[in-house]
């Protein structure tokens, strides 16, 4: 079929025999060709698919395992430079559903940064937000916006869209990281900018000091700078670090106080805290909510539908998760994914654990801050009305 653009057409309908379809005739099959031809779609074969009665996320539920995401990103530091061009030693999960595509999710970007020592990743900026999740070592550095910051295990660090970055090993061991972005929904956007930096950072940026300036200006709790000025022109969190340190605290505090008999824990067993831009109690993220989640010793959470998409890391701790027809046995480093809908549950599996805590950490990101802004977020807690 070809259309006045003098190329066949993509459009393809076929009629055929089923409840709530027109009777298939000569003359139906030519009001279609007619379809193609005009380059025109009837609702009435299509509303299935576009107008489902509850989220079907063509994402899969997916689980990497992080020994074989370690040994595959180690061997890609033998073989690939880093450097101005590629621009990061990133392995993106790709979800089975998708295509091929390096998309965990429809909406979500998740992937293994690997960097050796003395290697410098370029300064550059972005429209994307993005972070930083650190599973194993110490002693990079990132500089955003000419402010450099430590990164250890366990520390988060949002950088949100448009901001220069650039990465720096300063110690004698490869070091590897999870970078979450919001690529594969900038990308269905159409809106995305991309800019070069320097290709080094200058000398004072390479001093690497225990707490950033943002951590100097945001990090105090409940206190925020009273001038107006302090405040970056960002359209994310100013705070640059949120430290192990601090949110192991929080999780443990909430656990013992359940013990304790109060309140403050989602349910019996399960801690769990969001990361919040200092100054307005919002996501960190214009596009990204991150937390952190403890599931005690043998305790199980009940599932959660979810629209939206998210994707976890297990931070420490072993366990089982389930999602949607899916079971897994998770450790130390494995991500998996949730895709929209689909109902989730943990289980802590006491004995096996290697945790600090005794208990199964998981990091959680997610894109449920734009699913609130379009009116479109929906939970639903299996058992409860
Ligand atoms: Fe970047």
């Amino acid at each position: 079929m070809t259309t006045s653009l003098e190329r066949p057409s993509p459009v393809h309908l076929k009629a055929v025999e089923a409840e709530n379809q027109p009777a298939v005739s000569p003359a139906l099959e030519d009001l279609y060709r007619g379809f193609e031809r005009e380059l025109l779609i009837p609702l009435w074969t299509e509303i299935g698919d576009l107008m489902p009665p509850h989220p079907r996320s063509k994402a899969l539920p997916y689980r990497w395992r992080w020994d074989s995401l370690r040994a595959l990103a180690a061997r890609a530091g033998e073989l690939v430079p880093v450097g101005r061009g590629g621009e990061r030693r990133a392995i993106a999960l790709a979800n089975p559903g998708l295509n091929g595509r390096p998309f965990a999710t429809p909406t979500l970007w998740a992937a293994i940064q690997y960097l050796l020592p003395g290697e410098n990743a370029p300064e550059h900026r972005h429209t994307q937000h993005a972070f930083r999740f650190v599973l194993e070592g110490e002693g990079v550095w990132t500089v955003v916006g000419g402010d450099p910051v430590a990164m250890r295990r366990g520390d988060f660090l949002p950088q949100a869209g448009w901001n220069w970055h650039a990465h720096h090993n300063a110690s004698k061991a490869p070091m590897a990281w999870i970078d979450g972005l919001d690529i594969p929904l900038q990308y269905l956007t159409e809106a995305q900018f991309f800019e070069a930096g320097r290709d080094e950072v200058s000398e004072a940026e390479h001093a690497t000091p225990d707490r950033s300036r943002s951590e100097r200006l945001w990090g105090h709790p409940g206190l925020v700078p009273v001038a107006k000025t302090a405040r970056p022109d960002t359209p994310g969190s100013p705070l640059l670090a949120y430290r192990w340190e601090q949110t192991d605290r929080a999780l443990a505090d909430q656990l013992a106080l359940e013990r304790e008999g109060h309140g403050g824990t989602v349910e019996p067993g399960h801690a769990a805290v969001r990361c919040t831009d200092p100054a307005t109690g919002r996501d960190v993220l214009p596009t990204i909510r991150v937390e952190f989640h403890r599931v005690a010793r043998n305790a199980e959470t009940r599932p959660v539908r979810e629209t939206g998409s998210s994707v976890f890391a297990v931070f420490d701790g072993a366990g089982r998760v389930t999602v949607g027809d899916k079971t897994w046995s998770v450790g130390r480093g494995d991500l998996f994914v949730v895709p929209s809908w689909q109902p989730f549950s943990a289980k802590s599996e006491a004995g096996a654990t290697d945790s600090d805590s005794g208990a199964l950490d998981l990091f959680r990101f997610s894109d449920a801050p734009v699913f609130e802004a379009l009116r479109l977020h929906r939970t639903m807690t299996e058992g409860t009305p």
